[in-house]
């Protein structure tokens, strides 16, 4: 009898390994045909995500937070974890933060993506404890030409990798520890990591390394072909990079210490890791005294992906705006070698209608940043104003996510934002182009007071479509082979995706459909509409 009770336990506990390791499997990027997804708990997964501002991850704080993440229906909370705060004293650590933020994320069963705010914070030390701050000796900042001291730490320094070294790692052997459940999806590695005020490190050390030769890893000839320079096999800085040579210097210095900070936290536990990027006019190539520079801006993206191989991805904060700028943003950083994910991107209305085009590339979220502004008064107009675009659109996404991340994932979905000019845009699908009107009225006659509008077209199959959308009309036309075919709607169906499937609410026909196709307003909607020719 005890031996089958024992056999009988060691079977129970050898299934629920089994069912732990197979339900439960660590979150990840796969990559297929150049196109990415991140599966949490192994199922696709979008982040609906929204960012705390930068002081509010201290427990007094966090019910603002949470409140926000509430009203905007996301499903992910990035938040910072201060370098300042688990390691006051030196060796010493107190991830109480962390047990915090991880038992009120799964009581809200909200994600959580942190931010490792240690030695890069938007270019300085800041966050870095006290006790290197004192000691600018051993944790020194960087010189600029002029041998003037600027507030950014030096990315040359032994003591200070291995201290961020260090730390990250406790971080990372916490998390797994603490969090078997994969409350934290991702982790960021610094926080718009560069530097501001000089292109690079002019310290004596720096520029010795900078009178160096071209590590071989940035000698790979489709690396220089990609960075627009002659293919050599060796030389300096100055010979191989010509004029850009000081910047790109400053971004492989900082791309290996982020890598292998990276990389140590990875072994330990090996979440997906980011870095994101304050940008540059993706439009202008412009020098790199006006951005902050050696961070991940899209010029050196190749050089970044050669230095830090353990970082999963490099992302756009978006705080640029007009639609041009964002929307070519999104395309250099949407690369077969990187997943495209926007961290951050200013909390305002216009903004949300982005999101509309990272899922469609495939991207894996979307977050605006300072989601707890006004925090004293969360219910205030002017917030709830802000959140509705998000909110209403999360609160949609949130009913058919895997869906939505499986037909970007797999190219399927053709997304459309409203310009500055507000014109009309055609898009092709084969055998049926749309065309998109914004605005509302019969026909899109009145114009949107601001470009929102915005709008998603999901390929089923050739005839068969899902539309989303506000603020706009979709209206269809054969295309291809059969353009001169006469056409006709053949069923349009407004509904909501439950559990993968379509629910019909009811079928949208005359008015709703005969003045430029299918309409929408404020509040996105879901349509599924099927056209034939005839
Ligand atoms: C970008 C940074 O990454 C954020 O932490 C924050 O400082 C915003 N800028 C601006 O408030």
């Amino acid at each position: 009898m005890k031996t089958v009770i024992i056999c009988v336990a060691m079977l129970f506990a050898q299934l629920s390994i089994f069912a732990q390791s197979n339900t439960n499997p660590l979150p990840r990027i796969i990559d297929k045909n150049g196109r990415h997804q991140l599966l949490v708990d192994g199922k696709p997964f979008l982040i609906l995500g929204g960012q705390a501002h930068n002081s509010s991850a201290w427990p007094g704080m966090m019910p603002n937070v949470w409140a926000a993440i509430k009203q905007m229906h996301a499903n992910t909370l990035e938040v910072p974890i201060y370098w300042e705060q688990v390691e006051a004293q030196q060796g010493k650590f107190n991830f109480s933060i962390v047990d915090t933020l991880l038992a009120q994320a799964r009581a809200r069963k909200v994600r959580l993506v942190l931010l490792w705010f240690a030695t890069w914070k938007n270019g300085s030390n800041h966050y870095m404890p006290q006790w290197m701050k004192l000691e600018a000796g051993k944790y020194p900042n960087i010189l600029n030409r002029d041998g003037k001291p600027i507030d950014s730490p030096s990315p040359h320094i032994e003591a200070t990798l291995n201290a961020d070294i260090n730390a990250f790692t406790k971080l990372m052997g916490y998390l797994k520890k603490a969090d078997p459940q994969h409350t934290v999806i991702m982790v960021q590695v610094e926080n718009e990591p560069g530097s501001w005020d000089t292109v690079r490190d002019y310290s004596p050390l720096a520029q010795k390394l900078f009178e160096g030769q071209v590590p071989p890893e940035l000698l790979k000839p489709e690396l220089l072909k990609a960075m627009n320079v002659n293919v050599v096999t060796n030389g300096t800085w100055q010979k191989v990079f010509g004029d850009r040579a000081d910047e790109y210097f400053q971004a492989w210095s900082i791309a290996r210490f982020i890598g292998k900070v990276a990389a140590a936290g990875k072994t330990v536990y090996p979440l997906p890791l980011y870095v994101n990027a304050a940008l540059r006019d993706p439009l202008t190539n412009p020098k790199a005294s006006s951005y902050e520079s050696g961070g991940p801006t899209d010029n050196v993206i190749p050089i970044w992906k050669a230095a830090a191989p353990a970082i999963d991805l490099l992302a756009p904060d978006i705080y640029l705006s007009g639609s041009e700028k964002v929307l070519k943003v999104l395309d250099l950083y949407d690369r077969p070698d990187n997943t495209l994910f926007v961290p951050e991107a200013g909390f305002n209305k216009e903004n949300a209608k982005y999101m509309y085009d990272v899922i469609a590339r495939g991207g894996i979220g979307f977050s605006p940043f300072g989601i707890d502004r006004n925090a004293e008064d969360p219910e205030s107009t002017e917030n709830k104003d802000r959140y509705v675009p998000y909110a209403t659109s999360y609160a949609l996404f949130k009913t058919m996510m895997p869906e939505l991340a499986q037909w970007g994932f797999e190219g399927k979905i053709k997304a459309v934002v409203e310009h500055e000019d507000q014109a009309d845009q055609t898009v092709d699908l084969g055998q049926w182009k749309v065309t998109v009107t914004f605005g509302s009225g019969r026909g899109g006659t009145t114009k949107n007071t601001t470009p929102n509008g915005k709008a998603m077209i999901v390929k089923l199959s050739e005839n068969k479509f899902v539309l989303i959308g506000t603020n706009c009309h979709i209206a269809f036309a054969p295309s291809g082979n059969q353009a001169d075919k006469a056409w006709q709607y053949l069923k349009v169906e407004e509904g909501k995706y439950q559990n993968g499937v379509f629910k019909p609410l009811r079928i949208l026909n005359g008015d709703e459909t005969d003045w430029k196709g299918p309409n929408f307003g404020d509040l996105p909607t879901v349509l599924q509409c099927t056209v034939i020719t005839r």
